[in-house]
């Protein structure tokens, strides 16, 4: 098959959500109607991600298991589709951030009861950044929820874009009766825990079928009818451009649990979901169909078993074909690797790769060659941009328990901050080192790890810090004031970038008004 058309043939995507709107419960549907996994529950394993347990041996199990569904591809209608995995767990939603920018679209899952909620925000502003294209799933619509007009009202208002229904609900909660697919005007019925998936689509010969009021009664048939015709009149045709340019969200309504609303999902998921695109380097934007290899690395897992030391780093792949032991150039250490064992995970299966093409994204085993957001090509000098750092929420600084083992201590936490497990600021003189993350957990997993892989102790001191701001000036003597008159508050990021550590957003304000030709930036990106 030519390159062209492995890369029509795939999507490459993330589900995101609340805990517990059902982004699992959805994967998990998925994967069955792709065949890729039998049975429900063998996604839910991951699950328990999401408790709010401080019980750290826990979550590394799960962290463990989490491996084998980073990334899940299977086939169906002759599509290759790759979901990304992204953890449920507010603490580790850095590691969801950086996932999205490996995707090429998202699902977002909306809990019709809870409506938008506050992580569901979050996600979507980096999604917003990106323009990554969104479709929505309104999820539990067999539990009284809210009025889906309301619902995608404050869709539109709190995630600031524009929604298109291309499904309706038919009742809510117990009288859930099923969803009408407006675009080809078929109605599928409801039927509480389906456990089989079948094709349960009736066709209709629009709205003023008879069989419509025998299936649904009088009642529905006109609230269904209403519901229709306002949609109608007040919103405008559906158009893909739109939603590929992430102006515009489908909706969808459905209960995952219950594997209703699914199949109309993935199907038109398929039909309207964009191919693997291209990507911004800073020297140019590479195209997927060019015929040179190019990735890079979005995250890196670390194997906590203590026999076996190498990391997973999972690379993207952007362009061209990677191939299985073939020399690839390590643009950031400028050094030639080569992969003997390039990996995809499945649910609990792994396999070897031979060869990949864009849009997949291979595990390869790593020694501590890879941080986040390196590039993999085949000799051209470019590096990936748009997979940038996030201000942190929390911050602490580091301090050495041991004395004797300062060395495995620096060495540690450079590599876990490579990892991505939470960021390293070094402040300067002194090398102190001040740790932001966006969840109390990733302070303990950084205490666990560092004892148990690299035998260096270390505690937390509170810090008056809430926000970091990269900054940049209008000349480097400029920025060299700044840093200068604020040298307490500056510290530099894992590429040596300056860093504004705040106090509070008054700080940033009066800083900003005192030098007006410094520019505060939210991430470690900026045009
Ligand atoms: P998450 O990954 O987004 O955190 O959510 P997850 O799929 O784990 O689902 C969260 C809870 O919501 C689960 O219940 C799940 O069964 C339930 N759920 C998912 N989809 C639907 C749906 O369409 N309708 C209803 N009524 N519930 C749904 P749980 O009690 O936390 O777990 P479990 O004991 O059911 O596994």
């Amino acid at each position: 098959m030519s390159l062209q058309s492995e890369i029509a043939k795939r999507r490459t995507f993330g589900i995101i959500s609340h805990p517990d709107a059902g982004k699992t419960t959805l994967t998990e549907k998925l994967l069955l109607f792709g065949g890729a996994i039998q049975k429900a529950g063998a996604v839910k394993s991951n699950k328990a991600d999401k408790a709010a347990t401080s019980d750290f041996m826990e979550i590394e199990k799960q962290r463990g298991i989490s491996v084998a569904t980073s990334v899940m591809g299977f086939e169906y209608l002759n599509t290759k589709i790759n979901i990304l995995d992204t953890p449920g767990h507010k603490d580790f939603a850095e590691d969801t951030y950086r996932t999205l920018t490996a995707v090429d679209s998202v699902i977002l899952v909306v809990d019709c009861v809870k409506g938008v909620e506050e992580q569901t925000k979050k996600l979507m502003q980096v999604c917003r950044m990106r323009h990554t294209p969104v479709i929505v799933f309104v999820n539990k619509m067999d539990r009284e929820g809210k009025d889906p007009f309301d619902l995608l009202e404050e869709i539109e208002k709190e995630l600031n874009i524009s929604t298109r229904a291309l499904s309706w609900p038919i009742g809510i909660g117990g009288s859930f009766k099923g969803v009408y697919q407006l675009n080809n005007k078929a109605l599928n019925l409801f039927s509480a825990s389906k456990k089989h998936i079948a094709d349960d689509s009736i066709a209709i010969n629009g709205l003023d079928d008879p069989k419509l009021e025998e299936l649904l009664g009088q009642r529905l048939t006109n609230k269904l009818k209403d519901d229709v015709e306002l949609i109608e009149t007040v919103a405008e045709p559906f158009d893909r451009d739109l939603y590929l340019s992430g102006y515009l969200a489908p909706v969808f309504f459905g209960s995952a649990i219950n594997n209703f609303g699914v199949q109309e999902l993935l199907e038109t998921f398929i039909k309207i979901a964009p191919s693997p695109q291209g990507r911004e380097t800073d020297t140019r934007k590479i195209e997927p169909n060019e015929n040179k290899f190019t990735g890079f690395i979005f995250k890196i897992h670390a194997n906590l078993d203590p026999n076996h030391r190498d990391r997973i780093a999972f690379c993207r792949i952007c362009s061209g074909t990677f191939q299985r032991n073939t020399f690839y150039q390590h643009n950031r250490l400028n050094k030639k690797l080569k992969f003997a064992s390039p990996t995809s995970f499945m649910a609990d299966n792994k396999s070897l790769v031979e060869e990949a093409f864009p849009g997949d994204v291979v595990g390869l085993y790593d020694s501590g060659n890879f941080k986040i957001g390196d590039t993999l090509t085949e000799g051209e000098s470019l590096q990936f941009i748009g997979i940038p750092s996030f201000s942190p929420e929390i911050f602490r600084e580091l301090e050495n328990s041991d004395p004797f083992k300062t060395k495995q201590l620096e060495k540690g936490i450079h590599q876990l901050s490579d990892e991505g497990v939470a960021q390293l600021f070094i402040q300067n003189p002194g090398n102190r080192k001040i740790i932001g993350t966006v969840g109390e957990l990733q302070f303990e997993v950084i205490q666990f790890r560092l004892k148990n892989e690299y035998g260096a102790s270390c505690h937390f001191r509170p810090v008056n810090i809430s926000k970091a701001k990269w900054i940049s000036a209008t000349t480097p003597q400029e920025l060299e004031k700044f840093t200068r008159r604020y040298a307490q508050k500056i510290a530099f990021d894992k590429e040596n970038k300056p860093v504004f550590l705040a106090s509070s957003a008054w700080d940033i304000e009066y800083a900003a008004k005192e030098y007006p030709a410094i520019t505060f930036h939210e991430t470690s990106e900026w045009e």
